[in-house]
């Protein structure tokens, strides 16, 4: 019977798959990688959030794996080539969260717009500041996106939604989907000089590091709002507070940061700008979708050979 190992915390919904499928699970989470590295070689599969590092080492030590599952979209956690050249599998699941991350990027809009973190932390300290927080609508402004996949576009039809207009940068996009998606199709330099708010949904590589870079923020409308739910470091973070301070950017919200967990940041207190402990994918149901999803991939693949999302 092969095994696997959950070694993050997952919706119980991942470990009764596996039984149900015939596959045996151990739970076993917040190990040291050294404490990693001495049980992992009894294992077939490893089912993992964001929490466990699956570097070359662990890699080495895992004598039996032939299976890495990410409940979630993105992969940075997992040495992919170490894990290719042993010949184990890693899947994810692009789909469980999206709605969830989309939602959270809207939520940090409003928030934006409206300066609720703010607003609220007042109120509650007996301020009753009414005449401090004059806010914007969304309603008729642009919202510039920065990638319109799985989750770029349902952002994008919620802000339709909201009567927003929608520009989307994304060299993948292709004007018949444009189209579908009900978005305008625009180069970056564009994206920048319209967009009223930019939201972005890209991966973290060579090609979108600092997409918003000291240079480019220069380049956005003076006022633009800016939130960023996909992952640190596609923002320039020292650049992004200097935009802040100067009022070139009328707020910013982070819900990744470069470095993570962030327990410190110079972003941290100044005006404008609020943040989020990479909530994006942590809604109940996201969660169970996840779990399910890489349950089943990783059970598919160690008993039948099924392979998906790889
Ligand atoms: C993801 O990649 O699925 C999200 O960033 C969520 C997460 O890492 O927990």
């Amino acid at each position: 019977m092969p095994k696997v190992l959950i070694s993050d915390k997952m919706d119980p919904n991942a470990a009764a798959i596996f039984r149900m499928r015939g596959v045996e699970v151990d739970e076993i989470t917040g190990k040291t990688p050294e404490e990693l590295k001495a049980i992992i070689g009894q294992y077939d599969g490893l089912a993992i959030r964001s929490s466990t590092k699956v570097t070359q080492e662990i890699l080495d030590a895992a004598t039996n794996l032939k299976v890495v599952g990410r409940a979630g979209i993105g992969v940075d956690n997992v040495d992919i080539p170490a894990a290719s050249a042993k010949g184990v599998v890693v899947m994810n699941t692009p789909f469980g969260n999206s709605i969830t991350t989309a939602e959270h990027a809207i939520a940090l809009m409003f928030a934006l717009a409206r300066q609720l973190p703010e607003a609220n932390a007042q109120t509650q300290q007996g301020l009753w500041p009414k005449n401090g927080f004059m806010g914007v609508e969304v309603t008729g402004k642009t919202l510039g996106l920065i990638g319109a996949g799985n989750i770029g576009s349902i952002v994008a039809s919620r802000a339709l939604g909201l009567k927003m207009k929608v520009v989307a940068f994304d060299p993948f996009l292709t004007p018949e989907r444009a189209v579908e998606m009900g978005v305008e199709k625009v180069d970056l330099d564009t994206l920048l000089d319209r967009a009223d708010f930019i939201t972005l949904h890209t991966p973290l590589t060579d090609q979108t590091r600092n997409i918003l870079s000291k240079e480019n923020l220069a380049k956005t409308k003076k006022g633009v709002r800016i939130v960023n739910c996909a992952r640190g470091g596609l923002v320039d973070e020292a650049a992004l507070k200097a935009a802040l301070d100067s009022g070139h950017v009328a707020g910013a919200a982070l819900d990744v940061f470069e470095s993570e967990p962030a327990k410190d940041s110079p972003l941290f207190g100044t005006p404008n700008f609020i943040c989020t402990p990479h909530l994006g994918a942590s809604t109940n149901e996201a969660q169970v979708n996840v779990a399910l999803q890489v349950a089943e991939q990783m059970a598919d693949f160690l008993v039948s050979g099924g392979v998906t999302n790889a």
